[in-house]
């Protein structure tokens, strides 16, 4: 029996700063942004937007569709968890008036928690192959301002279904996979900021990779010639693509740019989504890629810092393409407002109220819900006017 995702879709913020504003003001080449980083632009989620918002408006267009019936289960990846106790994915549940019979938790392992969804998700399928299982992952990417780390910074939402016989991935059950207790990046309880050792996490990432894929290639027996693409984790577009370098040694930049160019489009617009991220690359792949993917086995690294690496792989189907809301990211990213820096820092530093008094916040752009205000020690969210 295949099992895989049968509907994906993506959301980010309405608002983004491009670098080369956030080069300007910090007095940096933006070049170093766009070309050695790999970043343009840098989705920036407005005070009325979190990681519920965000996660139910990716949501709502499958729910639109009719995708979310059958669902049993829903898995929400964070690393921005809003709550020591409830489960993000119970307010995402109540918006989206979900049926009661469905079983809701949040997973965390920095951006790798939703690969673990994903395998979770698989597993609860095979024992039940009538049923369905929303996976959403979603994040708000947030360093210090004037870090190193500042220009990486993001946000965004993926929302996919998993199911038998799906009509976009069937995921392949060979799988490599590395853990390793380190402190690459990391944010306490306290900090709203995360705090990154930067150059060695960009090593403990390949490092992962290195691993990862060796134990997928013992595994499965394949090579790197039966990938027609490769999707990685994201943190910034130019670490994807030295982390294929790494594994493709002496690879063009023609061909580096065939395998995994249009995996790397969206990441560029919306910025490190953490756990999202490896999943914004695959829907960018599958809305971008000019050449028919059916039949096609598209090679994924999930990364999350801490650390654990997952090397896996999966085969689009035949139709795919009538599956994808490639239109409505397209609108998404190209009807999103410019932030001048003034507004970027201003909206950096509006605190989320932690005294427990009643507070309304700021009516902005958003997707069909909103972050509306605190009443109690209670997150309140509402429909948004769209
Ligand atoms: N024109 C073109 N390129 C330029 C340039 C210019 N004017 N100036 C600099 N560059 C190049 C540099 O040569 C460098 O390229 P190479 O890596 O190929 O040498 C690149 O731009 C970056 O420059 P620096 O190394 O000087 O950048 P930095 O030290 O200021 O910051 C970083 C880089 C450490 C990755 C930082 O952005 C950071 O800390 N980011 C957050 C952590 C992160 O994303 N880690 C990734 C792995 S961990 C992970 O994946 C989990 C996760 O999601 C966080």
């Amino acid at each position: 029996m295949k099992i895989g995702i049968d509907q994906i879709s993506f959301y980010t913020a309405q608002y983004f700063l491009d670098l080369k504003t956030l080069a300007e003001a910090r007095g940096v080449d933006p070049e170093k942004f766009y070309t050695g980083i790999g970043q343009e632009k840098m989705g920036i989620p407005p005070p009325d937007e979190d990681v519920v918002t965000m996660a139910a408006s990716a949501a709502f267009r499958l729910k639109e569709r009719g995708a979310l019936e059958g669902v049993e289960a829903m898995l929400f990846a964070t690393e921005s968890g809003i709550d020591q106790s409830k489960a993000a994915g119970m307010f995402v549940h109540g918006v989206l008036e979900l049926p009661a019979r469905c079983r809701v938790v949040e997973l965390k392992q920095a951006c790798y928690s939703a690969t673990a969804a994903l395998r979770m998700a698989m597993g609860l399928v095979a024992m039940k192959p009538k049923s369905k299982v929303l996976v959403i992952a979603s994040d708000i990417a947030r360093y210090e301002l004037g870090s190193p780390g500042e220009s990486t910074q993001g946000c965004g939402a993926v929302a996919f279904t998993v199911s038998a016989d799906p009509r976009v991935l069937a995921i392949d059950p060979e799988a490599g996979f590395y853990a390793d207790d380190v402190m690459d990046f990391w944010r306490p309880n306290y900090l709203s900021e995360a705090l990154v050792d930067g150059k060695y996490s960009t090593l403990v990432y390949i490092k992962a990779l290195q691993e990862s894929w060796k134990q997928y290639a013992a595994e499965s027996g394949r090579s790197l010639e039966d990938f027609a693409r490769f999707c990685y984790h994201i943190p910034f577009t130019r670490m994807a693509a030295k982390a294929h370098q790494k594994l493709a040694k002496g690879i063009s930049d023609e061909e580096l740019q065939r395998v995994i160019g249009e995996s790397l489009i969206y990441s560029r617009s919306a910025g490190n989504c953490y756990s999202a991220s490896l999943y914004v690359g695959l829907c960018s792949l599958l809305d971008n890629a000019v050449e028919d993917l059916n039949g096609k086995r598209i090679g994924l690294y999930s990364y999350g810092s801490g650390c654990v690496g997952e090397f896996f792989s999966g085969v689009v189907q035949a139709g795919y393409r009538a599956a994808l809301l490639t239109p409505a990211h397209e609108n998404l990213l190209a009807g999103r407002t410019e932030l001048t820096f003034q507004q970027y820092e201003d909206i950096y530093h509006y605190g989320i109220p932690t005294d427990g008094g009643e507070y309304i916040f700021p009516q902005y752009r958003t997707g069909p819900f909103r972050f509306s205000g605190m009443q109690g020690h209670k997150r309140i969210y509402a429909k948004a006017r769209i």
